[in-house]
């Protein structure tokens, strides 16, 4: 799935296909497959939230967004740490209950994390967890020596066959339940202006180039 997707064609398993609903746009539908079958599976990963405390870092990347948006929507209450208050932007349209600029902001503890912020705002997430909490690393990123009692994270991978999530998120999508924030859009003959955005840390969201 993940090689040859810079083409106008590939050739593509079925396992990873979804069909779009009529009315939902293919830019729109383009975020989906990596970023919120990602949060998808990392919240499947952390089991049943409903009425827990989840702590989304990174939370204004694309990764960051969905995850707000699926925990709300499987009965979260949800705090979303971002780096400062620009980059809080339309977050709160999203459900979040509380924006942080960093997890030690947070009165009380979380009962999940879901990380996509990078090493430093998980190792400053471990000290608001919960004793039987967890933390799902989607990022990959941890600090040298970090110490969590056993179970406590869980360094998540995606996978392959996306086909039903998406189908799933797109179904999402269609029926107004889950908004993609696309920050940037373009033509892909502009990828070195859209990756230096993504690098500089100026898009809020995803951002979408259309091929021609
Ligand atoms: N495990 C998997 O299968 C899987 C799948 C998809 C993605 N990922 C990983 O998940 C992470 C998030 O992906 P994404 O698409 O959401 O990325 P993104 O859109 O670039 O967002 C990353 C977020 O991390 C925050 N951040 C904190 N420290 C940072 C630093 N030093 N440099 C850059 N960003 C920093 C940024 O916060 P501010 O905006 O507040 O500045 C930003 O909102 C990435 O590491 C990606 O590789 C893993």
């Amino acid at each position: 799935m993940w090689q040859g997707a810079w083409a106008q064609y590939r050739a593509v398993s079925i396992n990873e296909l979804a069909v779009l609903p009529q009315g939902v746009e293919m830019g729109a539908a383009s975020t989906l497959p990596v970023a919120g079958v990602t949060v998808l599976r990392a919240l499947r990963t952390a089991g049943d939230v409903t009425g827990k405390r989840v702590l989304v870092t990174g939370a204004a990347g694309g990764v960051g967004r969905f995850a707000i948006q699926l925990a709300r929507l499987a009965g979260a209450e949800v705090i979303a740490v971002v780096s400062c208050p620009e980059r809080a932007l339309g977050l709160q349209e999203l459900g979040v209950t509380q924006i942080v600029t960093a997890p030690t902001e947070v009165a009380g503890q979380v009962d999940v994390v879901l990380e996509a912020g990078g090493a430093d705002l998980l190792a400053a997430a471990t000290q608001i967890l919960c004793p039987q909490g967890l933390i799902v690393s989607i990022s990959g990123s941890l600090s040298p020596g970090l110490a969590l009692p056993e179970g406590r994270l869980i360094r998540f991978s995606m996978g392959g066959h996306v086909g039903q999530d998406l189908q799933f998120l797109v179904s999402l999508l269609a029926t107004g339940q889950l908004q993609t924030s696309i920050g940037y859009r373009s033509n892909w003959r502009e990828f070195d202006q859209a990756a230096k955005q993504l690098l500089d840390r100026n898009i809020n969201g995803k951002a979408v180039l259309d091929i021609d």
